[in-house]
């Protein structure tokens, strides 16, 4: 059957306090309404899915373009009824439509599978996701007649003292019948405290129609939760990162300590991967099998062969390490850096923009910055790569095999050739060919007896 899904993501979130729409949050690595569309996913095709966008809709549909889903504008944020009627020349009239709001990021597929199944055996207009709550405060309240039916939907506003007591609460997650929606939703007519049309109204209508609006019980309420403020975000990237971190583990990674761990939803890890207290693994990171990754790494956008060693205290951003290759601890690679297989990387160095080659090694006190380094070559302790002369980046390019002393200045543009050696201390400044020594340092002078001639005698 025709399934379409709605995801309503057009308010701005007032409880939240925040200059950013609320869908826009992030919780587990992703945008909340980025996690809704994953979770619609699952049900429908990415062209059958809609957003509804208003506050702020260019950056939430500049966010969700890439997934090739469809974009409806809401005019004027009046209510979560006015949104879906929004969509009415945008979705088919037939088969089944699924309403989700942008701010539950915790919901399951297995859950919406499951919505799907009871509302395709079902012969009522629609199926609600209910659960019960010890605190319900917030939410629409269910009422239910005598054969177990949804009669109606009160939200907490409108509630009576006797329904405020009610426990059983609307999720905002619904299954319709799409021509009975479309035949009825223009009967929500506007709240009279809020001015808004709720959505949640359309049960009630049903019900006075005739048709049967089913209540489908969840027992896990976290997944469930709808993201108001700043506590529910908190709570939600909680259980969003222990997800993450129980499907690694699952799936044969060790994390150390995983309630200090920090993974996005799209990071990767392979098998037999141990992963430190505190590390943090964000964005499209991908890891290979058999590395570690100590204690406070931090790698965003990182790609790394198998068998990589990543010393604690680490950062690494948008850049590349290839296998048996280890980095850190205390060292920073960014911007398309490149650590070559077997290379060694060590405290305190940078690299930015620069190929560091196989087997090459810089392991302490370095800053290398749009170089290319061959492989096989020694960096030693406080190298300089001056790429920048105030105006513009230059490149520096080591051959293979070359030893670069301690403390050394490489003033680029300059090409140090392939087994050439750099003296200690060396400002250089002009090309060194391959296979000779460079020495760019004033020579050492000796006064023999120059402290005794220099102190007067009385
Ligand atoms: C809503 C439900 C409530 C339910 C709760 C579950 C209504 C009237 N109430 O309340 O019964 O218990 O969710 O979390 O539906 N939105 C729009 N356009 C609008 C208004 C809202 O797109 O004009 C979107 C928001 O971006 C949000 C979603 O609809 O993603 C829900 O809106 P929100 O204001 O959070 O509704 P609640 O008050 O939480
Ligand atoms: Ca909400």
């Amino acid at each position: 059957m025709n399934h379409t899904v709605v995801i309503l993501a057009a308010g701005l979130g007032t409880r939240m306090r925040s200059k950013h729409a609320k869908v826009l949050h992030r919780a587990g690595g992703l945008a909340l309404v980025e996690q809704v569309v994953a979770a619609a996913r699952t049900l429908a095709p990415f062209g059958r899915i809609v957003a509804v966008t208003g506050y702020q809709a260019e950056l939430v549909e500049e966010l969700l373009h890439p997934l090739g889903i469809g974009f409806v504008r809401q005019q004027g944020q009046k209510g979560t009824g006015h949104a879906l009627a929004s969509c009415r020349e945008a979705v088919p009239h037939d088969g089944l439509l699924t309403v989700l709001y942008g701010d539950t990021p915790l919901l399951t597929a297995a859950t919406l599978a499951r919505l799907r199944d009871a509302q395709t055996d079902s012969d009522g207009a629609a199926t609600l996701i209910t659960t019960t709550l010890e605190d319900p405060t917030g939410y629409g309240r269910i009422l239910l007649n005598d054969k177990g039916d949804v009669t109606a939907i009160v939200e907490e506003k409108a509630c009576t003292p006797e329904q405020r007591k009610i426990k059983l609460i609307n999720s905002g997650i619904y299954c319709f019948r799409s021509e009975l929606l479309w035949k009825h939703i223009g009967e929500i007519v506007p709240n009279p405290a809020s001015g808004e049309l709720y959505l949640t109204d359309m049960a009630e209508i049903l019900a006075h129609h005739g048709h049967r609006v089913r209540p489908m019980h969840v027992e896990d309420a976290t997944e469930l939760l709808g993201i108001n403020t700043r506590v529910e975000l908190a709570a939600a990237d909680r259980i969003l990162r222990s997800r993450k971190n129980e499907e690694l583990m699952l799936a044969g990674t060790t994390i150390e300590r995983p309630e200090t761990v920090t993974i996005d939803a799209r990071v990767q890890v392979g098998t037999d991967t141990i992963i430190e207290p505190f590390a943090r693994l964000l964005g499209a990171t991908i890891i290979g099998e058999d590395c570690r990754i100590g204690a406070g790494a931090i790698l965003e956008n990182a790609v790394l062969g198998n068998g990589v060693r990543v010393f604690p205290y680490t950062v690494i951003g948008d850049s590349r390490v290839d296998s048996a290759a280890q980095v850190g601890p205390f060292a920073r690679l960014r911007m398309d850096a490149h650590v070559g297989h077997n290379a060694r990387v060590g405290n305190f160095v940078e690299l930015k923009e620069t190929h560091l080659g196989n087997g090459s090694k810089s392991q302490h006190l370095a800053y290398l910055g749009n170089a290319e380094i061959g492989e096989r070559v020694n960096i030693g302790a406080g190298t300089i790569t001056c790429n920048y002369d105030g105006q513009k980046k230059h490149r520096t390019t080591i051959g293979d095999r070359a030893f670069v002393g301690s403390n050394s200045t490489l003033v680029a543009p300059v090409e140090i050739g392939e087994g050439s050696y750099i003296g200690a201390g060396s400002v250089i400044t002009d090309g060194v060919p391959a296979d000779t020594l460079a020495l760019g340092r004033a020579r050492q002078v000796v006064k023999t007896g120059w402290v005794k001639r220099s102190t007067k005698k009385d």
